[in-house]
């Protein structure tokens, strides 16, 4: 590791002990240093729970999909009724992908010398074995560690890693009354935005951006300077922006019944849940949009993003639920090409020589937070 990534890796470990009022952002390095890069994968994203699905894209028995997280080739297949497991799909012949794309299957039949697998991940066929030692039934995919939570779909490619579930418990009660794991996926989007990953982590944990990004799109019924509640967790945060008295009012118009369910406070702002290190859910009384984030290269990150709706405002669309539906996924497009465009600036302004480390707002907490985050995943292990 170069004398510059020591050296980044020692300020970041600072971030742990400083006070709020002489804290300083990252040292733009942080998002082009290939070694830091390097260790971020390894200690972060092979270790950590990574949100890849939504269950209900997977709601038949024998639904699968593919997916790939830091260079992992993943197989995705709802195995029984309530179980979603997670394979390496990697062939154990040599090496092809076992399925590719996203459809329903009673078995996986890798393309290239037609090994075929069983739902239960075990060999049943491999042509042209016969005559060797090779015990076809010993053979299976490798299981990748898999939970899911509010409808969404966790892995973690450390086989060693405690369970996600116990981790989020303060979340998960915090969730409850929004009954979220009964809603319903109405928009996917799976893209390439062209920055760093922490760049779009840190994007979508602070509210102060509102103004200055989305002065139309968001500022009007989010005001961002009024942020608060901002929690410091290890494994996951929270924080509150409340919408102006007219938004609040007009969505328990639209949504009595989730609003109903709400304390005062969670009714009348858009609440933010982080679970570190890359997912963030900004969820409304009856919808939310998440965002997982992973990375692809230093300068490139996967955002894994959509909405998910409840069933209350899905009635109340009523007839005209595909053109409200197409309304919500429009705005929500808008506002991720306004965090985008930001994106791509901030990964070449980032390169400037002249840059010194930014002072933290009162408002930023929660990016000084996930700083200290992941100064933990990355200085104490050294
Ligand atoms: S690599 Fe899969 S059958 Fe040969
Ligand atoms: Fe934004």
């Amino acid at each position: 590791m170069s004398q510059v990534s020591e050296r980044l890796l020692e300020e970041l470990g600072e971030t742990r002990t400083c006070d709020l009022s002489n804290a300083r952002f990252l040292d733009p390095m942080w998002y082009h240093d290939p070694d830091l890069y390097a260790l971020e994968i390894e200690e972060v994203f092979r270790k950590e729970w990574i949100c890849v699905a939504r269950e209900d894209q997977l709601r038949e028995v024998g639904d699968y999909l593919t997916e790939e997280l830091v260079g992992e080739p993943l197989l995705l297949v709802r195995t029984d009724e309530d179980t979603i497991t997670t394979y390496s799909n990697v062939c154990r012949h040599r090496y092809y992908p076992v399925a590719a794309g996203a459809g329903n299957a009673r078995v996986f039949t890798c393309a290239y010398h037609r090994w075929t697998y069983g739902l239960d991940g075990v060999l049943r066929g491999a042509p042209g074995m016969g005559g060797t030692d090779f015990e076809i039934r010993k053979c299976r995919l490798p299981k990748i560690r898999t939970e899911c939570w509010n409808g969404f779909v966790f892995v973690n490619l450390d086989a060693a890693a405690a369970p996600l579930t116990p981790q989020i418990v303060g979340a998960t009660e915090g969730l409850a009354p929004y009954e979220l794991s009964t809603w319903s996926t109405t928009a996917i989007h799976d893209e390439i935005w062209p920055g760093n990953w922490k760049l779009v982590v840190e994007n979508g944990m602070e509210s102060l951006h509102h103004p200055g990004l989305h002065p139309v799109s968001v500022q009007p019924e989010i005001p961002g300077l009024g942020v608060k509640d901002i929690s410091d967790f290890e494994t996951w945060a929270h924080l509150k922006v409340p919408f102006t008295d007219e938004a609040a009012r007009r969505l328990a118009e639209q949504t009595p019944e989730a609003v109903s369910r709400l304390d005062e406070a969670d009714a009348t702002a858009l609440c933010g849940y982080f679970i570190y290190p890359s997912f963030i859910l900004p969820i409304f009384p009856a919808y939310a949009n998440w965002l997982s984030i992973m990375p692809v290269s230093a300068s490139q990150a996967r955002v894994f993003t959509g909405l998910a709706m409840s069933e209350e405002i899905l009635e109340r669309m009523g007839s005209d639920r595909e053109a409200s539906a197409a309304q919500s996924r429009e705005q929500l497009v808008q506002v991720n090409q306004e965090d985008i465009q930001a994106t791509r600036d901030l990964q070449r302004t980032t390169l400037s020589r002249f840059i010194d480390r930014g002072p933290v707002t009162p408002l930023e907490l929660s990016v000084l937070n996930f700083h200290r985050y992941l100064a933990n995943r990355l200085v104490s292990e050294r």
